[in-house]
């Protein structure tokens, strides 16, 4: 079956906030030419377009970590699969497909919701139903349960930023039938396969996912010597840029609640109003790694981010060993009609 024309070479799994479009030019701040550390660690990782690269490319081991349920099966998806694109085939995919009897679970019990986000999209009682028996399902098929994420993201969002009442084709989400779901869902499992099989067997074999927040993760994981470790924060935006909700509300919370089947509490994440908070976060997240024996540290944020890019730099340089390598409008981009930067900072022991 032809599932994929063209093949893609690079992941996208379109979470919000994604940086995997720049990957080569964050790939050459955060690698220096460097090809002999021992592995990149991304501790927020999110939409992992960064982390792909390198393992596919560079042929480095990676460690993903991040505290979303979805970006985590996602990376066990990716980096931990062993199975092959060729495993997956018609005969694999009516099993699954005769195997699914449609019931009520999570998603059918949102449905009626006063609002599109409060119904968590405006999927049919029939589609809400067979997602939630498929999310059961796979609970043992991690390229299965990542690819039902991945079609909820894609088709009843928008840019993984809130719900929708139309898929990106303009189709009713009301419209979408089981069986269409249930193609565009085979069709992610094969996405996800296809990628996972274009990292080398020997790297992937060293590749983790982790699902955890980075306080617990640095504490905990004990693979630094020789690593870079990189992280794009959940930063909260500046006002003029946005309200104090949080962006990550669907791929962080909503769609892991689907995939899991249960009802979830949302582990707070930084907000405006405590700053002290990031900047506490900021240096454990630095400094835990570095005692470690992590080469470098890489901390991104943007212009459009909470606390100001410039009190940011004070601090890391007030702490650390940090140099402000970029600071280029080459990949500003809009955000609410206003121009922004992008910022990295590279900490050294
Ligand atoms: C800006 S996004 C990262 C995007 C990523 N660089 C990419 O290219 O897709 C920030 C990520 O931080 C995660 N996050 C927020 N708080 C966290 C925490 N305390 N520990 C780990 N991950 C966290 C969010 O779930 C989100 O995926």
């Amino acid at each position: 079956m032809e599932l994929i024309r063209n093949y893609p070479t690079s992941l996208s799994i379109s979470y919000f906030g994604a940086q995997g479009r720049f990957a080569d030019e964050i790939i050459k701040i955060v690698m220096q030419n460097d090809t002999t550390a021992s592995r990149y660690i991304d501790l927020t990782a999110g939409g992992m377009g960064v982390p792909y690269n390198l393992a596919r490319n560079w042929k480095i081991p990676v460690t993903v970590n991040d505290l979303s349920f979805y970006s985590y099966i996602c990376g066990i998806a990716v980096f931990e699969h062993m199975a092959r694109f060729a495993d997956y085939d018609d005969r694999l995919f009516r099993d699954i497909y005769s195997a699914v009897i449609p019931k009520e679970g999570f998603l059918t019990s949102k449905a009626g919701g006063k609002s599109i986000t409060e119904r968590y999209g405006n999927w049919s009682i029939s589609v809400r139903k067979f997602v939630d028996a498929l999310a059961e399902e796979a609970k043992s098929h991690e390229i299965l349960l990542a690819a039902l994420g991945r079609t909820l993201l894609n088709e009843g969002t928008f840019r993984g930023l809130t719900w929708c009442g139309t898929s990106p084709d303009k189709k009713k989400l009301a419209d979408i039938t089981v069986e269409e779901f249930w193609n565009k869902v085979m069709r992610n499992t094969a996405y996800f396969a296809i990628l996972s099989e274009g990292i080398d067997a020997s790297v992937k074999k060293n590749c983790q996912a982790y699902r955890s927040h980075a306080s617990e993760f640095v504490k905990k994981y004990n693979e630094f010597e020789d690593a870079i470790v990189y992280m794009d924060p959940a930063w909260p935006w500046l006002p003029e840029f946005a309200d104090a909700s949080n962006p990550y509300n669907v791929v962080a919370h909503d769609i892991p609640e689907i995939l899991l089947q249960n009802p979830m509490v949302m582990e707070p994440l930084w907000t405006r109003e405590n700053p002290e908070e990031i900047l506490n976060n900021l240096e454990f997240w630095i400094s835990q790694p570095l005692l470690k024996g992590a080469r470098r540290v890489i901390v991104s944020s943007q212009s459009t981010n909470y606390p100001p890019i410039n009190e940011v730099d004070f601090f890391l340089k007030s702490k650390f060993n940090a140099q402000e390598v970029v600071m280029s409008t080459q990949f500003s981009g809009q955000a609410k009609s206003k121009m922004f930067t992008e910022n990295w900072w590279v900490i050294k022991q």
